[in-house]
């Protein structure tokens, strides 16, 4: 139940372009060999801010999970689904919502530095204001410890553990706890229960996080351990409550430096950017027609890569051979800017033939993208449904 978990959300804002794919895709696609992962389409997260042009969504939605696969995530590993057709999302963040102080979340540091860099739209909505908790309610109710993200997004991390915090200290409190505790111990049996006791101590004595781990996989190995003991169990190493909701950590994504054709970050609206399934035709046109080193305006001129967003794709493509020809080349006019760009195009374009032919097949026969998120939302629906059980028993909603 709170085996390794990786969960990570994207907003269906439009096709992805390599930036996307250097910077989160590809690193997806390397988690999904090694953990169990969820990897969701965040449209009501999309919503917060384009309330008034709802008619996008599903359309970039569909477009997005394109994308993914071409890129290689594989609905045979991860699991994929669109967090609308879960809405148990939405019970947990209205649960969230009610024991959150306002203030908390008008401290994440996002929401004042969206709502200034969007200033043409009246973001003092009510959803924009909760779009951490939201996020939160995303991750803790997956019981997800590992969340890759971005920099940008660890703000949100952070707030989903202090949220989980609080939870676990309203909700798991119960009067008799420590005894209850020593009550679920006994069920390991006596070597397992000492082991238990020693990590403990060493957690809570000495801040020792291996041991806590250790402790941790101790209770997970115990076969047919009622939920409501091992929740006892994983809340008794840290505290003096049950641990309903799991708090989880960011997975930082080492920010990948794609930049774009003219050397700013890749983004649509720099109107920069080279998609993912963009046709070979274009991508050469487009790396044919990029800035160059601006001082060298003659063949003869010599250049410099550093002053040449050309060079930052050979950073991210070129192998040490062709980096160094550049360099030479560039500095001593040996090479042209065109004879230059050629080593890139053809890496790019290498790059994206799997891509393309992954892709066909989905958008020959779209049912089977609707399939493989069907299935996703079903597995995604199951494990939501597990939580929201506890969830609703802790507070006390569960009317049975
Ligand atoms: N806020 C994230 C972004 O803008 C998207 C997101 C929504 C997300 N819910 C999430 C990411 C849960 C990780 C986990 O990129
Ligand atoms: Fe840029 Fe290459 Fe031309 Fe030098 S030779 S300016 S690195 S494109």
């Amino acid at each position: 139940m709170y085996a390794e978990r990786v969960l990570s959300g994207m907003r269906p804002t439009g096709r992805l372009h390599l930036g996307h794919y250097h910077g989160v895709l590809k690193n997806w696609v390397q988690l999904q060999n090694e953990y169990p992962c969820l990897f969701f389409v965040a449209d009501w997260h999309a919503l917060t801010t384009a309330y008034d042009e709802p008619g996008t969504i599903e359309e970039n939605a569909w477009e997005m999970v394109i994308d993914w696969l071409a890129a290689g995530v594989d609905p045979a590993q991860a699991t994929l689904f669109i967090q609308s057709r879960v809405p148990e999302h939405a019970e947990l963040h209205l649960l969230l919502s009610m024991m959150t102080p306002l203030g908390w979340l008008e401290r994440v540091p996002t929401y004042k530095d969206q709502q200034e860099k969007l200033e043409h739209k009246d973001l003092s909505t009510y959803g924009f204001l909760g779009y951490p908790l939201l996020q939160s309610a995303d991750i803790l109710i997956y019981r997800a410890n590992r969340v890759p993200v971005g920099e940008d997004q660890v703000p949100h991390i952070e707030f989903s553990r202090e949220i989980a915090r609080r939870f676990n200290h309203l909700y798991g409190r119960e009067p008799d706890f420590e005894e209850k505790a020593r009550a679920a111990l006994k069920k390991l049996g006596a070597k397992r229960a000492g082991l238990y006791d020693e990590l403990r101590t060493r957690f809570r004595q000495d801040g020792d996080h291996q041991a806590r781990d250790r402790a941790r996989a101790l209770i997970e190995e115990v076969q047919n351990l009622p939920i409501e003991d091992r929740e006892r169990l994983f809340g008794f190493l840290e505290g003096e409550a049950k641990m309903i909701l799991v708090e989880p950590g960011a997975l930082l994504t080492e920010a990948a430096k794609m930049p774009g054709l003219d050397g700013q970050k890749m983004s649509k609206s720099y109107n920069n950017a080279i998609y993912l399934r963009e046709s070979a035709d274009s991508v050469t046109k487009k790396i044919r027609t990029m800035q160059t080193d601006p001082a060298r305006v003659r063949r003869t001129d010599a250049g410099d890569p550093d002053k040449c967003p050309v060079w930052q794709f050979h950073l991210v493509y070129s192998d040490e051979g062709t980096k160094q020809w550049v360099q030479q080349g560039c500095r001593s006019a040996g090479i042209g800017c065109i004879e230059c760009k050629h080593p890139v195009i053809d890496a790019v374009l290498k790059e994206q033939e799997p891509m393309h032919e992954r892709a066909q097949a989905y958008i020959d026969d779209p049912t089977l993208v609707r399939s493989i998120i069907a299935d996703g939302c079903e597995k995604a629906s199951k494990l939501a449904g597990e939580t929201m059980r506890d969830v609703r028993e802790a507070i006390g909603l569960d009317y049975t």
